[in-house]
């Protein structure tokens, strides 16, 4: 146990040494936004979060350039957006989960109709509508889960039976996770997991059929810090498609030297 604990850690200030930098989260952004032009429904997108995106900010849902999506690991990251212009657009804006990448457009942002005409004043939305593509300001903000734990739905995996899948949902807070460990319930062995794409992650070797559970690094900027499920997250006899709660939430927001971008600008 401490030999991998201690690689991880190794691996985390690598991770951290990359990323910090780049990282100012919480700086506000200018860019441009789009709509999705035919009716996409929210689960539709390269995070895999299907069906289940409708529960997140209130079915409100984006596409990210991808210096947004960072490769997956910003799926499920929570934004507020609003539109520049003032005579059409709320100052509040709307706020909107990252559940899928928009590749090759210069559109910072798509997002799904119902989050673009949230942006509108009222009686505004069919103006914002005919624009079509607007000015946007916006930031990443933390994302709240009153109704739901940190989860993991069980996937479906193509190395075999005894190795697992999981994908991450709910995930609250302004952090990252970095790493995802698995272990038999009382043993001290875990198990690395290799993130697959976006929320995804799966074991490289087999794991026992017991009761498992799980640890997790996340980022809180500069800080990295481990996470523990308190209890067996899944039964021995878990089952692909069932999600299972994990027992905590994070609230964590990343604290991050991000001045003078993180100047309180967003009024
Ligand atoms: C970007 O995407 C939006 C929405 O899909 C589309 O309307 C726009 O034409 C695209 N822009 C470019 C440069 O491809
Ligand atoms: C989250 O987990 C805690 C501890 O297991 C539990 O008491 C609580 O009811 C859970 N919250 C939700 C919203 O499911």
């Amino acid at each position: 146990m401490e030999a991998s604990k201690s690689a991880s850690f190794f691996l985390l200030c690598f991770f951290l040494l990359f990323f910090s930098a780049s990282a100012c989260d919480r700086c506000v952004r200018h860019s441009k936004a789009a709509h999705f032009s035919y009716s996409a429904s929210p689960s539709v997108g390269t995070c895999g979060y299907g069906s289940m995106a409708l529960e997140f900010t209130g079915g409100h849902v984006a596409a990210g350039s991808p210096a947004i999506y960072r490769d997956g690991l910003g799926c499920g990251a929570c934004f507020q957006v609003r539109c520049k212009n003032t005579r059409v657009c709320r100052s509040a804006g709307v706020k909107v989960t990252l559940t899928d990448l928009n590749k090759g457009n210069s559109t910072g942002l798509v997002l799904n109709k119902g989050a673009f005409v949230s942006m509108a004043k009222n009686g505004k939305a069919q103006e914002l509508m005919r624009r079509g593509i607007v000015d946007v300001e916006y930031k990443r903000i933390p994302c709240e889960y009153s109704r739901h734990n940190l989860s993991i739905r069980v996937e479906e995996t193509k190395k075999g039976s005894n190795h697992l899948a999981i994908k991450l949902l709910y995930q609250g807070g302004q952090t990252d996770i970095l790493g995802v460990d698995v272990a038999q319930v009382d043993s001290p062995i875990w198990h690395a997991m290799d993130r697959d794409y976006g929320p995804v992650w799966s074991t490289i070797g087999r794991v026992p059929a017991r009761s498992l559970y799980f640890r997790m690094v996340i980022t809180g900027g500069y800080d990295g810090k481990w996470l523990w499920t308190p209890k067996a997250v899944l039964p021995a006899d878990w089952t692909i498609g069932s999600v299972y709660d994990m027992g905590i939430q994070i609230a964590d927001t990343a604290q991050e030297d991000c001045y003078p971008c993180d100047s309180g600008e967003w009024k």
